[in-house]
């Protein structure tokens, strides 16, 4: 079929949902949400057989749903209703919740139910439920929606609100009233339930040291404690804050009255006034055994080192680099002869740390600390002979972040996870972390031109066919990491790993006399340079509305296929 997806950005879930339609044969176009003739005009060039709203934040013209059938996926369970459906269901803490896939029409999300799929809702971030509950969910409805579609026969069933079945209810927008925070009687369940309700946006209006502030990235503290409401500690970029039965740390904030009105974290967006809060640093970088902030986290097991680096958004600054670039070294000094290198949940890595450079006094030298930073954790990481290393990537992975994670020996991913390894949505950035290196080797030199060029997510599957990945694993989180942990084990366990090892020195120092590293790396950095310093300001121009979160005017034509040159409906060519 041809499926249309109108969309308000092409995120991770319309992404999700790209992928699995175009690997199950379906044409695919996808136009944002600009303007109804905008719309108009997408649905008029492609002729769609479906169309499908992954992600909306107004409603579809009716000149269009009168005359086909447009799938929009709500995140909620049946009858649910509004534009903060996520929101009430974590702020108060449902035990399950849901994602339906309805038909538009009039009334906004009170369509036909085509799909409803439901999950238990975790104790976590909105944006975390959205990219692992709330997608796996919708891929199932969409899926299903799609094959009922397609079968020709299929009623989809009208809400109506009499039904015991039908749960949800019509709920209005949630203002930061019904968000603010009491910390004089809030429990730190409470705040932590408040803050996950608002994350990534809107966050929670409040005050940090007397100035007004939105609260983001909130995790609980299980040992400190102080007066409800004081500040009592800081740890690396992350602020801890006393409730009534505990603390919270918050790990970002963005500062209303500030030049940089954007996620900051929240030891920098108040460096001065963090100063007198006492730092309460952890001894070394072993897991923790009580709920604390630690964004960097060594476990072992079975002569097996985990490293677990769980930077907020996946993005990763100069001093996050060099951190673990440090904890890295220490465990490579480890009694082990495997290390898994673990990333976070919900992203593996997104490469340098745009936000941090946009806010630098330049963002140019910025730039080009950071690259250099994750290229020294890259380049120890591919120049290790004393293990094996393994990038499992249980949550997305774009840009740099991508060849980082193809420096380790092997790359495990979850079933379900996506990559992005590109460059080029950041202003034509050429990129580097030694991808002239490790890419061409895995996928040839056309299939790197193509990944480099064609700026597409590639999923678990697609890219253990192309090699860019070594292994597709298991789609739940928790199965994955139980299969990363025994596949590990056995590595390091196997009577041929010493020889495994010898090899893998062999091979390296082969490459480095072919090449040495150093000049891909001085190669790339060329190109960088002339990204951050030259004439061309496009990369600095592109950080700037990704960072501002500038609305799109146009839909990029690498995605709308059906505003290409000489775009014919497929099916409908002139005989050659
Ligand atoms: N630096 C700072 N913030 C980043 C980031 C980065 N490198 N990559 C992602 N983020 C932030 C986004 O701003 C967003 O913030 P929010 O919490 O305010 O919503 C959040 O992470 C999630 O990103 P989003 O774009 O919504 O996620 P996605 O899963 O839909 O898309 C990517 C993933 C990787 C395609 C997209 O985030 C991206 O293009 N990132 C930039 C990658 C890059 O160019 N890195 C620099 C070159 S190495």
């Amino acid at each position: 079929m041809r499926v249309l997806f109108l969309t308000h950005t092409f995120n991770s879930l319309t992404q999700r949902l790209f992928c699995e339609l175009v690997e199950r044969g379906h044409a695919v176009s996808i136009e944002f949400d600009i303007a109804d003739s905008v719309a108009e005009e997408a649905v008029a060039l492609f002729r769609p057989d479906l169309i499908v709203a992954p992600y909306l934040r107004r409603a579809i013209p009716e000149s269009i749903w009168r005359r086909h059938t447009c799938l929009i996926v709500h995140p909620g369970i049946v009858g649910d209703r509004g534009p903060s459906a996520l929101d009430w269901a974590i702020q108060e803490q449902s035990p399950e919740w849901g994602v339906t896939v309805l038909q538009a029409e009039a009334e906004m999300d009170a369509g036909p139910i085509w799909a409803e799929e439901r999950f238990p809702l975790r104790v976590a971030k909105k944006s975390s439920l959205y990219r692992n509950e709330v997608t796996e969910a919708a891929t199932r409805g969409v899926l299903k929606a799609v094959e009922r579609f397609a079968a020709g026969n299929f009623v989809p069933t009208p809400l109506n609100y009499e039904s015991p079945a039908v749960q949800g209810r019509l709920r209005p927008l949630m203002k930061q009233m019904d968000r603010a925070i009491d910390w004089s009687r809030d429990t730190t369940a409470t705040v932590l339930a408040k803050i996950n309700a608002a994350d990534g946006f809107p966050g929670i209006a409040d005050t940090l040291f007397d100035q007004p502030c939105h609260l983001f990235d909130a995790c609980a503290e299980s040992i400190l404690k102080g007066e409800a409401g004081e500040l009592i500690a800081r740890r690396e970029t992350a602020i801890c804050r006393a409730t009534v039965d505990g603390a919270v740390w918050i790990g970002h904030v963005k500062r209303g009255d500030s030049v940089h009105p954007f996620k900051l974290p929240a030891t920098l967006a108040f460096a001065d006034e963090c100063t007198k809060v006492p730092e309460v640093a952890l001894d070394g970088c072993w897991a923790q055994q009580h709920a604390t902030w630690q964004d960097i986290r060594y476990e072992e097991a079975q002569h097996v080192g985990f490293l677990h680096f769980d930077f907020t958004n996946g993005a990763m600054g100069t001093q996050q680099c060099q951190r673990l670039l440090a904890a890295y070294r220490w465990a490579t000094a480890r009694p082990t002869k495997v290390i898994v290198l673990m990333g976070g949940r919900d992203f593996w890595s997104n490469g340098v740390h745009l936000n941090l450079i946009e806010a630098a006094e330049s963002p140019a030298d910025e730039s080009w600390a950071n690259i250099n930073a994750i290229d020294d954790l890259a380049e120890a990481i591919i120049s290790t002979g004393s293990h094996l290393t393994i990038a499992a990537v249980q949550g997305n992975c774009g840009a740099g972040g991508c060849f980082l994670a193809r420096a380790a020996d092997l790359v495990w991913m979850r079933d379900g996870a996506l990559m992005n390894p590109h460059y080029k949505n950041m202003g034509n950035l050429y990129g580097s972390e030694y991808w002239t290196y490790l890419l061409p080797p895995r996928v040839g030199a056309d299939g790197a031109r193509a990944i480099m060029q064609n700026r597409l997510p590639l999923t678990a599957r697609a890219g253990v066919a192309n090699g860019f990945v070594d292994a597709c694993l298991a789609s739940d989180i928790a199965a994955f990491r139980v299969d990363v942990a025994r596949r590990a084990a056995e590595l390091a366990a196997a009577p041929d790993l010493d020889g495994r090892l010898a090899a893998k020195r062999e091979k390296r120092a082969a490459d480095e006399a072919q090449k040495p590293l150093s000049q891909y790396r001085a190669e790339e950095l060329d190109h960088m340079r002339r990204n951050f310093y030259g004439f061309d300001p496009s990369y600095h121009v592109a950080r700037f509305h990704f960072v501002h979160k500038s609305p799109q005017s146009w839909t990029p034509r690498h995605l709308a296929q059906h505003r290409d040159l000489g775009w014919v409906v497929p099916g409908e060519e002139l005989p050659a």
